[in-house]
């Protein structure tokens, strides 16, 4: 933890690039907002109450979204540039003295070693300013560096206010910035909104440190990677890519065989066991978490879900907000959601939903269910078809399945209902009233069976067609 300094995070505009009426910040890559990244990556180098998001454009929804971290927000009211951003902090910023990084809301991938490093090479240079600089094969919309005869950084020109020499410049502003905060918060005001596009540029305090004869350093990342800012959604789809690129590369690394990695999207909180196997297509997101030795069929979508050890889920499965215990299987085509929850050794199989639903171990529903609100014990077996009919139209009601019961194919089971351990209910039947232990249910009209009944119509039609005898 860095305890002398402070972190601006700058957050306010709407990112006009993005054709958006979202604000730019709240934009999602790698399965979270843009200022998410940043805030987390602040907050693995100083305290809470020491980071500032400058907010402004939809305030609300970036407060909303960074709730629960504890950060702190200041408000710009009107979007006057990056200058005016950074200066409408001065106030909750006190007292004005260590270091104050400045990031940016647009800049996710940035991570806290490469800040820690500028904070050091700050520190080593005895400067007013540290600002990280990289080359770009194609530097357009980036502010760049400008140098003086001593090789010294001198000023940032941006992109909409350079000469066509300027412009071919590679060497980039990242716009992230170690500043020495006396300095900044005594020669801040003295940002003149004088360029093309009449806003107060962070960038300007460069040339007015080096009139005012204090040092500006730069802290160049061979790298450009993780300096990419967000400006249009193609940026947006490039960052996402490499968010998702770290994350199957960590697991990998980590012991996970991931099939097709550049298919497969995984959140950054997911957790994964070891040899555990991930089919192509495959979305792992939220709060999920893997055991080991797990398999997940292709295209399958896991949201919040829990896994343990050698669960099986077969392609096309969507799993939500549910947990499958060890050895469990699912799928292929298998829906389950809303807290259900597979004991060891279930299975649930093709066009089966589950919705807060508990099933025992070893209990199955192999094909074309839909279980709702229903507690099945251990052992049971739920034939092709079977309903839970779970809704009267106004209420949910709920089913219970004792243990080892075997519900009959295309059975009907209005809740509430309770069929008891070991009971059998007959196919086809429509189930209303409980049904005792180790009985036998039947639900449907006793079949009647008319011999010679087809071949007597047979042969009466066949006399009515036949043409009359003379
Ligand atoms: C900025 C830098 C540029 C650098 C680039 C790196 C300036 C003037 N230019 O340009 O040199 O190469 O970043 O990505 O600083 N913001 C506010 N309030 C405002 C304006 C912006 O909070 O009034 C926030 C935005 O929400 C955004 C960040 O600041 O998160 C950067 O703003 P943006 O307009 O994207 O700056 P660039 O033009 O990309
Ligand atoms: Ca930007």
């Amino acid at each position: 933890m860095l305890n002398d300094t402070s972190i601006v995070i700058l957050s306010a505009g709407l990112g006009t690039r993005m054709r958006s009426r979202t604000a730019k910040v709240l934009h999602r890559a790698g399965g979270m907002t843009l200022v998410e990244h940043v805030v987390r990556t602040a907050l693995q180098l100083t305290a809470p109450e020491r980071v500032l998001a400058v907010v402004g454009y939809q305030a609300a929804q970036v407060r909303q979204a960074l709730a629960g971290t504890s950060i702190r927000f200041a408000f710009q009211a009107e979007q006057r540039g990056t200058g005016d951003a950074v200066a409408v902090c001065r106030d909750q910023l006190q007292p004005h003295s260590g270091k104050l990084l400045v990031l940016l809301g647009d800049c996710p991938l940035l991570s806290a070693e490469t800040l820690r490093a500028l904070c050091r090479h700050h520190e080593q240079s005895s400067v007013a300013a540290t600002l990280i600089t990289t080359t770009l094969e194609d530097p357009s919309g980036y502010g760049r560096i400008l140098h003086d005869a001593g090789g010294r950084v001198s000023a940032i020109v941006e992109h909409r206010a350079a000469t066509p020499e300027q412009l071919a410049i590679n060497e980039i502003n990242a716009g992230i910035y170690c500043f020495d905060s006396a300095l900044l918060w005594k020669h801040i005001g003295e940002i003149q909104p004088n360029n093309p596009a009449a806003e107060y540029y962070l960038t300007d305090i460069i040339e007015i440190f080096r009139r005012a004869g204090h040092g500006v350093a730069s802290f160049h990342l061979d790298d450009p990677g993780e300096v990419l800012g967000i400006n249009t959604r193609l940026e947006l789809s490039a960052v996402d890519r490499i968010f998702r690129q770290r994350k199957t590369t960590e697991l990998m690394l980590a012991g996970v065989t991931i099939e097709k990695p550049e298919t497969v999207t995984i959140d950054a909180e997911v957790n994964i066991g070891v040899d555990t196997v991930i089919e192509p297509f495959v979305q792992i997101l939220g709060n999920s978490s893997i055991g080991e030795n797990c398999r997940i069929g292709a295209c399958s979508i896991l949201r919040d879900a829990g896994l343990g050890e050698g669960v099986q889920v077969l392609p096309f499965s969507f799993i939500e907000d549910s947990q499958l215990d060890e050895s469990s299987r699912v799928g292929p085509f298998s829906r389950l959601r809303m807290q259900s929850r597979l004991a060891s050794g279930a299975i649930i199989g093709n066009f089966v939903e589950l919705k807060k639903t508990q099933v025992g171990a070893g209990s199955k529903a192999q094909h074309l269910s839909y279980l709702g609100d229903s507690r099945i014990g251990a052992g049971a077996n739920i034939g092709a078809g079977t309903i839970t009919c779970n809704y009267d139209g106004a209420k949910k009601h709920p089913t219970a399945i004792g243990d080892n019961a075997f519900i009959g194919s295309n059975a009907t089971l209005v809740a509430p209902i309770d069929i008891g351990g070991g009971a059998y209910v007959a196919a086809g039947s429509v189930i209303t009233e409980a049904v005792p232990e180790d009985a036998l249910a039947l639900g449907r009209s006793r079949q009647t069976n008319k011999p010679e009944w087809a071949a007597k119509r047979k042969a009466a039609n066949a006399a009515a067609a036949a043409p009359r005898e003379r």
